[in-house]
């Protein structure tokens, strides 16, 4: 008898709910139902037009081979050149380094930042891949449970709190699931304690933006140990060109220089090349957003009126997570039937809060408007 073929234990992690979700919705959809898709937190529009046009000019007329492995100098140095038109903060180009999303962009990061054993706190509720690829790598997930009175996001006086060592902190404002963001003072208040404390921050700004009241701060401006992440896929409306980048620490950037050759070679190359057109495609990304603001207020004004009261309103990302606690203790069945009900897909908050998220769950409201319309109808109608 052959003896049983090991399995890594790291490899198994959970599965991320909301892309289950998706599936579901997907099969019922192909049945003939008309279902409505808020489980997904993607842009409903294709790239700008000019990004576009860009990609079928380099398709006909380049070689598309390997570009450096960092990424396309003139990519690193225009998004250098965005920080200065967007934040007003001046970065060397050379900090700037190009990644597969904000997903490759984690695993690199991590990697270079943490050692197997580290902790790292995470706010909870949050997004699950950052559990997910820290528990792969051998390092150690905090939770620190958060709540709307500190807009589910960490402060220094929950961090004050945790028992042990912190070797980091992870932060994304605007925050999925939430939509929630941290001012200034906040972010400033939160990079002192890591300087303090010897933990590394890192701070997820793939949502920047996608703001709808006061815009977002870049960590990037506040310090230059941080690592700062960001991505094409969301205000960009570039998911599956699945490009992103990040800011590093000039004595981390070292370490990326030789991994990211070695796990990826280099970014997509086409992708590279017609994404440097984002930035001047303003305009049209203005009116995405216009979109999502118009949505978020038929949300925000529609869902009391489906029994669905207690959550705060989104301040940027297209994401509303609300406490369903007075409707269910079981977000995934109550998900799951409004889904084959109503037709609406939502994810339960399981994806983001293991402890909690049984009474919680996620609106995405990056769809089209008479669709969200038409949810809030249904909605009403079911409860
Ligand atoms: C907070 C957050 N970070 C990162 C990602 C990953 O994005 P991507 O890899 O497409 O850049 C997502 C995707 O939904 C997200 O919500």
């Amino acid at each position: 008898m052959r003896p049983p073929l090991k399995y890594a234990a790291r490899g198994r992690v959970p599965p991320f709910i909301a892309m289950e979700v998706m599936r579901d919705a997907n099969r019922l959809a192909a049945t003939g139902t008309d279902v409505i898709h808020m489980e997904v937190g993607q842009p409903s529009t294709a790239a700008p037009s000019r990004v576009r046009e860009a990609a079928a000019r380099a398709l006909s007329e380049s070689v598309l081979g390997y570009t450096d492995g960092l990424g396309l100098p003139e990519l690193r140095m225009r998004i250098a050149r965005h920080y200065q038109e967007f934040y007003g903060v001046a970065l060397d180009p050379a900090r700037v380094i190009i990644t597969g999303g904000a997903s490759g962009a984690f695993l690199l990061a991590f990697l270079s930042a943490f050692n197997a054993g580290d902790r790292v706190v995470l706010a909870s509720p949050g997004y699950p891949a950052y559990r997910h690829i820290l528990t792969a790598l051998g390092i150690e997930v905090v939770d620190v449970a958060t709540g709307p009175e500190d807009l589910y996001q960490p402060t220094p006086a929950l961090l004050d709190r945790v028992e042990g060592r912190i070797d980091g902190v992870i932060v994304a404002s605007p925050s999925n699931p939430t939509g929630t963001m941290l001012g200034e003072a906040a972010l400033t208040a939160l990079v002192a304690w890591c300087a303090r404390n010897g933990a590394r921050f890192v701070s997820d700004e793939i949502y920047h933006g996608l703001t709808y009241d006061a815009p977002a701060i870049t960590v990037a401006g506040l310090s230059d140990d941080a690592i700062v992440i960001n991505s094409f896929s969301k205000y960009f409306s570039m998911t599956g060109w699945r490009l992103g980048w990040m800011i590093m620490p000039a004595d981390l950037v070292p370490s990326i220089s030789t991994l990211a050759p070695n796990f990826v070679i280099s970014p997509p190359t086409l992708s590279q090349i017609a994404a440097i057109e984002a930035f001047e495609s303003h305009d049209e990304l203005q009116a995405n957003l216009r979109r999502y603001a118009e949505n978020r207020e038929i949300l925000v004004a529609g869902l009391p009126g489906c029994g669905i009261e207690s959550f705060l309103p989104p301040q940027g990302a297209f994401y509303l997570y609300a406490d369903i606690g007075n409707l269910t203790n079981d977000s995934l069945a109550y998900c799951r039937r409004m889904l084959h009900e109503t037709g609406v897909a939502t994810t339960p908050g399981l994806d983001f809060d293991a402890a909690r998220g049984h009474r919680a769950l996620r609106f995405s409201f990056a769809g089209k408007t008479e669709e969200i319309a038409e949810a809030v109808k249904r909605l009403r109608r079911w409860r």
